[in-house]
């Protein structure tokens, strides 16, 4: 399947939350986001109130609705602050509605065209994994600053903690719903399934899971799919699902240039971090070769490192960013490396699982 569906890059990405105010006090105050566009009351829009934020080419929407009857209640309600939405930037909203609409997809939103003085801003929507739906943006004609209804909200410049765009953006799905998945991205979408990771790889006595990796023709794209594996005890992805109530969006990966400084500046903020115990360091080097960053320092912020044939990366993950065990952020640097960090799967599970232990959930 060629790409001829053409998606540019992720848009933006929606969470639906319990309070959009607060969570956007969250993002500027805890990660750095800027706040760039809102509406709510007091712009006219009468149902929902949604922030959007933004930090480097990362814009993130915070929706929260006002009625207890609506959509983002209901799904907020049974999922907790969640990644609702996953946008993506596409040159032609028709056509690729009428591609994967064909293809199998389901309709959320139909080619829909809003326009305001700055322009014409069109869109459409379909069904993904779980409650998670795809939105398809074309801004090629629209000039404001994010989408019509919305009017700029600035707030004072705070702090950049060096976010430069999403990486990746990783889907948990039911036992058993991960090919359906795979499938769907490759017929409907038009990605390529670039590696799969099964149980043998990624086991731990707990958090046996299989994953693959899907990803557009330019790279641009990158949607892993998790679905749980048997282990002796609860897997990861199992407690997401129970706490989620379904599949979802699991993690979301930002890429810097400067892990340190990010994580440095993150942790000042008061995010948390996984952390990983010293003895992973030891041998670090004899394990993945020299790199550019200090071996000391990386282990002072629990900073991991792996390598494959093209080179090396480093990433963390931030401890769920809500009371349920369910989303989290993950900071990353590559040189080089297009992969995921396989060769810490093991080490980071164990320390999730220490985590999922203290929950009373393994
Ligand atoms: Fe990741």
């Amino acid at each position: 399947m060629s790409d001829a569906v053409s998606i540019q890059s992720f848009d933006h990405l929606e969470l639906y939350v319990g309070n959009a105010k607060q969570a956007a006090m969250f993002y500027d105050r805890g990660f750095g986001f800027q706040s760039i566009a809102y509406q709510g009351l007091d712009t006219g829009t009468r149902d929902v109130a949604s922030y959007v934020m933004q930090q480097g080419e990362i814009r993130l929407v915070l929706s929260s609705a006002l009625d207890p009857s609506h959509p983002i209640s209901l799904k907020t309600a049974k999922h907790g602050d969640h990644v609702a939405l996953i946008a993506l930037s596409v040159s032609d909203v028709d056509r690729i509605f009428t591609i994967t609409t064909s293809r199998g997809a389901l309709t959320a939103v139909p080619p829909t065209e809003e326009t305001d003085e700055t322009g014409t801003y069109r869109h459409a929507t379909i069904y993904g994994y779980g409650n998670t739906l795809i939105k398809f943006v074309q801004r090629d004609r629209y000039h404001g600053v994010f989408a019509p209804g919305f009017v700029p909200r600035s707030t004072q410049p705070h702090l950049d903690a060096g976010l430069i765009k999403i990486d990746h953006v990783v889907g948990n799905v039911e036992k058993g719903q991960m090919n359906h998945w795979v499938q769907f991205f490759e017929n409907v979408l038009g990605l390529n399934l670039l590696v799969q990771f099964d149980d043998r790889t990624i086991a731990t006595d707990y958090s046996a899971l299989t994953s693959s990796v899907m990803q557009n023709a330019t790279g641009a794209i990158k949607l892993p799919i998790n679905e749980p594996a048997i282990g002796k005890g609860k897997s990861q992805i199992q407690e997401f699902l129970e706490y989620n109530h379904g599949g979802g969006v699991q993690h979301v990966a930002y890429l810097t240039r400067d892990i340190v400084e990010t994580v440095t500046k993150l942790k000042d903020l008061g995010i948390e971090f996984l952390s990983v115990p010293s003895s992973y360091y030891t041998d670090l080097e004899v394990r993945i070769g020299r790199i550019d960053q200090s071996i000391e320092q990386l282990a002072k912020l629990g900073i991991l490192v792996d390598r494959d044939r093209e080179g090396y990366l480093l990433q963390i993950f931030t401890r769920p960013v809500q009371d349920r065990p369910t989303l989290f952020f993950e900071i990353i640097e590559r040189h080089g490396s297009q992969g995921f960090g396989e060769g810490n799967f093991k080490s980071l599970f164990e320390a999730i699982e220490r985590e999922q232990a203290l929950r009373g959930n393994l």
